[in-house]
């Protein structure tokens, strides 16, 4: 409770909600700009590696894990179940652009059709829907694996996530996960850019706390204190619980409109999933 305290009194008066008006482009900017006259010593790349491009310490841990990446057996796994081909004979691959190889920074969008924002996952469970298979379980296991094959095949890309002009919707989906990312929530009452925009880079228990921008560059992700690969809405999940609120479900429209936000956010940043974390 003691550390808590001691963030709300770091966080005090720096950022808050209204410190980003409706124009996602000017949106990033502002983030970038924040973000680089605060760090000036953090490349702009660099926040694709969160909290590493802060703690020095972690992060050479952390590049020692890399020498043998704990997620490569997932991305095996993945590239076997995405090059099986479903009981009538189609594959994942007749579902996406180009194969579905190196597509990963178009995602998420908006799909007029739905009105909805379709993520990756999302994505893979409509094609195995459309194809007359059961859709798997959003937060680890094969639909991990195969989204960590696809964000494999993607390293190097640029995140390239659009806000279509033509649909108003799309615009509306971004806002929603905007609000979300700096509404207040929680027993502890936090908003996720109380953290993640004002606190970044300080320290919370045994965490540096990464910035938005790069929050979406490389999932999934195995963690080692999940023992395994994870996906991006896991870990919104466990921020939720962090705070003291009750977790929305995986793929829920609140996180998919949150993971177009912040995935906007992470625009221009080569994708580098998928990646470890402690
Ligand atoms: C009380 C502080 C706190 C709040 C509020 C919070 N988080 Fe976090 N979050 C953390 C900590 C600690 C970590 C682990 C260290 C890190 O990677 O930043 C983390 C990690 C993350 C990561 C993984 C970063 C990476 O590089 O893999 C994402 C994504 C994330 N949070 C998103 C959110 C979102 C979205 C919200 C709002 C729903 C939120 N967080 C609210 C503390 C917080």
């Amino acid at each position: 409770m003691i550390r808590i305290k001691y963030l709300l009194v770091i966080t005090c008066g720096i950022l808050n909600a209204d410190f980003v008006q409706a124009d996602p482009e000017a949106d990033r900017l502002a983030l970038v700009h924040y973000y680089q006259n605060r760090f000036p010593q953090v490349d702009l790349q660099e926040y694709a590696n969160g909290l590493y491009a802060f703690d020095e310490n972690a992060r050479e841990q952390w590049l020692e894990m890399e020498d043998f990446p704990p997620y490569e057996i997932a991305i095996e796994e993945g590239e076997g179940f995405f090059n099986t081909p479903f009981s009538n004979g189609k594959a994942y691959a007749d579902c996406f652009e180009n194969g579905g190889i190196g597509v990963r920074q178009n995602y998420p969008h908006f799909d007029s059709a739905m009105g909805s924002v379709v993520t990756l996952e999302l994505a893979i469970n409509q094609c195995r829907e459309a194809n007359g298979e059961d859709a798997l379980p959003y937060l680890k296991g094969e639909l991990a694996a195969i989204s960590a094959y696809m964000s494999y095949t993607s390293r190097g890309n640029t995140m390239n996530v659009r806000i279509q002009d033509e649909d108003p919707r799309a615009l509306a989906a971004y806002e929603a996960g905007k609000q979300f990312y700096y509404s207040r929530r929680g027993q502890l009452n936090f908003a996720c850019s109380n953290c993640h925009a004002q606190s970044a880079g300080s320290s919370l228990r045994a965490d540096r706390l990464s910035a938005t921008l790069g929050q979406a560059t490389h999932w999934p992700v195995y963690r080692s204190k999940w023992g395994e690969i994870g996906t991006l809405h896991k870990r919104f999940r466990e921020c939720n619980v962090q705070v003291r609120a009750r977790p929305l479900e995986a793929q829920s429209e609140e996180f998919r409109s949150l993971e177009y936000f912040l995935s906007y956010m992470s625009n221009d940043l080569e994708l580098n999933g998928p990646a470890s974390r402690r």
